[in-house]
């Protein structure tokens, strides 16, 4: 029977650039996605920005813009760096919204009219100077317990401590510098302890994995205390209704984004609300989140939905955390990789893939470490999977134009591939990726003993047996696509150019059952090419030294035959005129312009020359130049430099370019 099933991620701060963590997690719920849509089952995944909170309108002040600028520019950015990484969101939204006012105003209003709310006065840090109220994180000071100077209002890194701020050694506000007084103001709670009884039942459901089961038990045992949903102005968020001055706390309106998201989702897309979100719906509600916000989504957010009357999540995912290289992502070890880094170095493919290895059902943490990356890629993707399919499709166009055969000499070999589905479908179905990996790394095995048996690159010197030749490739083909296939979830685009050169799109995995057979395939494309450990490395060692704005001259040895050169050492210059069709400066990189070179019959390179100091970029636009055009590609930390634009050096290092001679045309060779 056909599921229908709303999915989402957690909602990433709109205050920072998105990480690798972050990806993580969208990238574990996109894997899930794309596997139930495999399967023909009816799955919606929404997303949105946490746009609200204490951090927000601070970073937003800090940066000299309002808050609704400051959130408009990251979601744009962060739009980006998903659809980069391939993320299949049906809609990725904001909490800022219409939407999530009018179900947060409602959401309270019915757990009021339900008696879980109560206010009462709460004591807190003030911030006399900034005229605020100091969230625990914002006030630090020396532990009242070891004495450990400059620690969080909260806890204690050096001794583990937790303590509220106005227990700290002389505390200092972090927004001015002054120290706090205590002041009292009215806060509101949702009494958390109403839904025990229901939380309980709700973790013996299944929801959760046993390791955030076990988890949740510890919280029980721990007693469930009253939440403070409430912050008192200034604060950037939704106002509360009865409240006047006082707003929602962001975590009480942030889950709700889901709904608001999947609402502003239904009216583009003539969903029915109700059936999603009613008690009772027949449809399946799964949360992707970090072990992180567990707390929030395994206690508060089911008893919020309860209370105010709407269904229960039908499982809630949660998963470790990444680190790098065994290390806590940090700016200051360089090991905090952002999106839009690893995608300048890399494709977000071979980091979908690396993360399916690794990823499990539980809380475990994912460590990312760069020289197994690199391995993984090149022996599992490049060295497995991809080579059944480049070995293959190369003799069937050499020696049958690309025609395969009519039936498979190996069906049984071909059934069990298929069969394996039903255990890789599950293992998805767990989050169980690294096993559908491993088990699907175990089939190309099996693909690769089955060519290195039959050898058809042998058997293509003999031309009595071509049919032999074309039989064994259509057996090598069918097998790739059945892999490539089971990997979709993971590498979408990889097996979307795969289908196109087979000439067979997948919409679901039950057609991988029929075999292709009698029809032309197209010239295959490289599907996934070798990285080396150097390139990988790059993600977090120190930013790349800048090219020099014109090479100095080798120094020649004094008696050095290479003091000069022969006219065959020139001949491998390939030296072309080209026509720059579009410069941009580089933020973050003084001396250099990033330039488009049109080098004739529509091909292009991007340069990256080092010719900022002398040239104002938009200058530039239609200038003729001659450049290198076959020095190997350079990874830079921005991008990769595809050619290299010849200068002239002036005294002081200026840059003078070279031009050709008014007529010259993009394209033509200098000799
Ligand atoms: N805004 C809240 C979530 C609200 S959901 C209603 C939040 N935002 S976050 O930007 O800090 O994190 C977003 C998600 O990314 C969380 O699920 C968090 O656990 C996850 N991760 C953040 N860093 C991570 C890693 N280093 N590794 C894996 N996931 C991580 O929390
Ligand atoms: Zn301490």
């Amino acid at each position: 029977m056909s599921r229908r099933i709303l999915v989402t991620s957690a909602l990433p701060y709109a205050n920072g650039p998105t990480h690798l963590g972050h990806m993580t997690e969208v990238i574990q719920t996109d894997i899930w996605v794309r596997s139930q849509k495999l399967r023909g089952h009816e799955c919606r995944y929404v997303c949105a920005d946490d746009t609200h909170g204490t951090p927000i309108m601070l970073k937003a002040q800090a940066e000299g813009l309002t808050p609704e600028e400051l959130i408009a520019a990251v979601g744009a950015e962060r739009r980006r760096d998903f659809a980069d990484f391939g993320i299949g969101f049906d809609n990725y939204y904001t909490t800022h919204s219409e939407e999530n006012r009018a179900y947060t105003e409602r959401i309270y209003r019915a757990l009021q009219a339900g008696g879980h709310i109560v206010r009462r006065s709460v004591r807190q840090a003030y911030d006399e100077q900034a005229g605020m109220f100091l969230p625990d994180r914002y006030v630090r000071g020396g532990c009242p317990r070891c004495s450990a100077p400059d620690q969080y209002g909260d806890s204690c890194e050096s001794c583990g401590a937790t303590y509220t701020p106005a227990d700290l050694i002389d505390p200092v506000s972090v927004v001015s510098g002054t120290a706090p007084v205590q002041r009292e103001s009215e806060h509101v709670f949702f009494r958390l302890g109403d839904f025990e009884p229901l939380l309980r039942e709700w973790t013996r459901s299944g929801a959760l994995h046993q390791s955030a089961v076990n988890k949740l038990e510890e919280w029980f045992a721990a007693g469930l205390r009253d939440w403070d949903v409430s912050r008192d102005a200034p604060y950037f968020g939704f106002e509360i209704p009865d409240a006047p001055g006082k707003y929602f706390y962001v975590w009480l309106d942030a889950p709700i984004g889901y709904i608001a998201s999947f609402a502003h989702l239904c009216a583009h897309s003539g969903l029915d609300f109700d059936e999603w979100w009613a008690p009772g719906s027949s449809t399946e509600l799964h949360h992707f989140i970090g072990k992180d916000i567990l707390y929030f989504h395994a206690l508060f957010w089911p008893a919020t939905l309860h209370g105010a009357g709407f269904r229960l999540p039908t499982a809630v995912h949660a998963h470790g955390f990444l680190t790098v290289n065994g290390q806590k992502m940090s700016k200051s070890r360089g090991t905090f990789v952002t999106a839009r880094h690893y995608l300048e170095l890399l494709p977000a493919e071979y980091f979908r893939y690396y993360l399916a290895a690794k990823l499990g059902g539980g809380l475990d943490d994912i460590d990312l470490n760069l020289e197994e990356f690199a391995t993984r890629i090149n022996a599992e993707l490049v060295g497995k999977l991809v080579n059944i399919a480049s070995r293959c499709a190369g003799l069937l166009q050499r020696g049958h134009g690309g025609r395969l055969a009519g039936a498979l000499p190996d069906p049984a070999l071909y059934a069990e591939f298929v069969a394996a589905g039903t255990r890789i479908s599950a293992a998805y179905e767990n989050c169980e990726y690294a096993a559908a990996m491993r088990e699907i790394m175990g089939f190309a095995d099996r693909a690769n003993g089955y060519l290195d048996r039959h050898k058809p690159w042998l058997a293509a010197k003999d031309t009595a047996r071509a049919g032999e030749v074309q039989a064994v490739c259509t057996q090598g083909l069918n097998l790739f696509r059945v892999l490539i296939g089971w990997l979709k979830p993971v590498l979408p685009r990889t097996a979307e150019r795969a289908e196109a050169f087979l000439g067979a799109p997948l919409a679901l995995w039950h057609e991988l059952g029929t075999p292709l057979l009698d029809r032309t395939i197209s010239a295959y494309q490289p599907l996934a090419t070798r990285i080396d450990g150097a390139q990988v490395a790059r993600l977090v060692a120190a930013p790349a030294a800048e090219v020099p704005a014109v090479e100095p001259p080798a120094a020649a040895p004094a008696e050095s035959p290479a003091a000069t050169i022969g006219i065959e050492d020139f001949q491998r210059l390939e030296l072309r005129v080209g026509r720059i069709v579009a410069a941009a400066a580089v933020p973050g990189a003084d001396r250099l312009l990033q330039l488009t070179v049109a080098l004739g019959d529509g091909e292009r390179r991007n340069v990256f020359a080092g010719i900022r100091a002398a040239y104002a970029p938009e200058s530039l636009v239609g200038r003729m130049v001659v450049v290198v055009a076959n020095l190997a590609p350079r990874r830079l930390r921005f991008g990769v430099s595809e050619a290299m634009v010849l200068a002239a050096a002036g005294p002081d290092g200026q840059p003078f370019l070279i031009a050709p001679d008014a007529g010259a045309e993009p394209g033509m060779q200098v000799r």
